[in-house]
């Protein structure tokens, strides 16, 4: 008997809840797993944690938040190496702002008894009974104003707790981040706190843009990875894991479903989950019962397509909304070809001087730009050229989002492409955006190769 309520309850999900049925991101759970153990095996040496940061970027709905919900499931199951890592997920990414917000935050994930774990403190007055972090419920041998929780008291407390843990520090929705939270990261970055902390970040297309115009020391070359669509078995192995877990009846359905919602979702997790709703909202009709085999395809194509453009329509932000043929036009060129950053910029700055393209009045060639990647119209790609060499281009991470685009722009392929003009590239002065951070040679895009473990010295 198929679980119909679970079922019930799957369908009214919001449609960025929690990852129930994770697929895929071997490589990205493979990179973090092997950070734990080169930070441990670090620790064990004696050595520092220097440069760890990991940056986890991608369009919304691509997987981020999700995958950082899933280090706790692979940590658990002890497959992030022994001993396993603490998980400290910031709430957001403001609350890296004051040093002690931070290490509350560990401290409590190490567990509550490490707060009263002081004997080690050198402070004299602080005895062996009273909390030296935070300073809520203190009464024995009472201190007027227990010093502040810093990045020293911490050290002090995981060496008589299990010194070799690593600390997975781990912010999500870091293009947030807030101006003052730059000291810390750079603490964290360089590793002057002397802890097992790796910090990884999550966030949207422009993460590494506002990283470094806040001027914070960026991830090193390999620990950036762009969050992409699932493969299509990966997201086939997602539909038929929740097939099983709601004990579906798959007898005699004359359609492959996982093979079909994994199309439809152009296996971007976000649409995906929406597909997998769609399907378990008529599973759960009363002449259905639960049966596959009873599901009328197009109603659940009905239910999907109806979620999908409702998720593609919260991307449409004002600044795209006030400029849809232009934006059409740039995806019009996006999906003929995979463009470089400065030639999609050049597209726009040639598009602006056409009347129907124009940008409006405080919108620049830049801040245009960097709304297509805000939105995840656009993500960038590492792509390895025949001659070995990596080139940064720009795609639609969603095929049906950019078909969204165009159409609402009413640009079809029968218009000609916008071409590229004749002259150089374009180079923009750096403005309110923080101009483009791989502008200069020095600061070229990292590749996409996988985690060096012997770069944590
Ligand atoms: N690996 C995965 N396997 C299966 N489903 C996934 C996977 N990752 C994410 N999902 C589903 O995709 C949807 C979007 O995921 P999530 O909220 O993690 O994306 P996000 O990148 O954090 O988005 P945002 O930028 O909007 O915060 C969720 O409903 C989740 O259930
Ligand atoms: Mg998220």
């Amino acid at each position: 008997m198929a679980d119909i309520a679970g079922l019930h309850a799957f369908s009214e999900t919001p449609e960025r809840d929690v990852a129930r049925f994770f697929a895929g991101r071997e490589a990205f759970l493979d990179h973090i797993k092997k950070a734990c153990e080169g930070a441990a095996h670090t620790i064990a040496e004696g050595g520092k944690i220097i440069s760890a940061t990991r940056l986890f970027y991608g369009a919304r709905g691509a997987g981020k938040t999700s995958l950082l919900t899933e280090f706790h499931v692979h940590a658990a199951r002890g497959n992030f190496g022994t001993p396993a890592p603490v998980i400290v997920d910031l709430p957001s990414s403001q609350s890296l702002r004051r040093e002690e917000d931070v290490i509350l935050q560990i401290a409590e994930a190490l567990g509550k008894d490490s707060l009263f774990r002081t004997t080690t403190h050198s402070d004299a007055r602080v005895n062996a009974d009273i909390p030296v972090i935070g300073g809520g419920g203190v009464t024995k041998g009472q201190v007027q104003n227990p010093p502040a929780a810093t990045f020293f008291h911490l050290k002090q407390i995981t060496k008589t707790l299990s010194p070799r843990r690593p600390i997975l520090l781990c912010v999500d929705e870091i293009q947030n981040m807030n101006p003052e939270a730059k000291d810390i990261m750079d603490i964290l970055q360089q590793g002057k706190h002397g802890l097992p902390i790796i910090p990884i970040y999550a966030g949207l297309g422009n993460s590494l843009n506002v990283i470094m115009r806040h001027g914070v020391s960026r991830p090193v070359s390999g620990y950036i990875h762009g969050v992409e669509a699932l493969a299509s078995t990966e997201a086939e192995a997602a539909v038929t894991a929740m097939l099983d877990r709601f004990k579906v009846d798959q007898s005699g359905a004359d359609r492959d479903w996982p093979a079909t919602l994994a199309q439809r979702a152009d296996c971007w997790p976000q649409h995906l989950h929406n597909a997998m709703r769609a399907l378990a909202m008529e599973l759960i009709r009363r002449d259905v019962k639960g049966v596959l085999a009873r599901v009328n395809p197009e109603a659940v194509f009905t239910h999907e397509r109806r979620l999908r453009m409702l998720a593609h329509g919260w991307r449409m932000s004002e600044m795209i909304s006030d400029h849809r043929e232009l934006a059409a036009r740039v995806m019009q060129r996006v999906v003929a070809s995979t463009p470089t950053r400065s030639e999609v910029k050049q597209i726009i700055a040639v598009l602006h001087k056409t009347r129907s393209c124009t940008l409006t009045e405080g919108v620049s060639v830049n801040s245009f730009f960097n709304e297509l990647l805000h939105q995840g119209l656009l993500q960038e790609f590492h792509e390895e050229r025949a001659d070995g060499t990596i080139v940064d281009v720009l795609r639609c991470p969603i095929p049906s989002l950019a078909t969204f685009v165009m159409e609402r722009g009413r640009v079809d392929s029968s218009l000609p492409l916008p071409e590229l003009a004749a002259e150089p590239p374009l180079k923009e002065a750096p403005e309110e955006e923080g101009g483009d951070p791989y502008a200069s040679p020095e600061s070229k895009p990292p590749s996409y190769e996988d985690a060096d473990p012997s770069k944590i010295s």
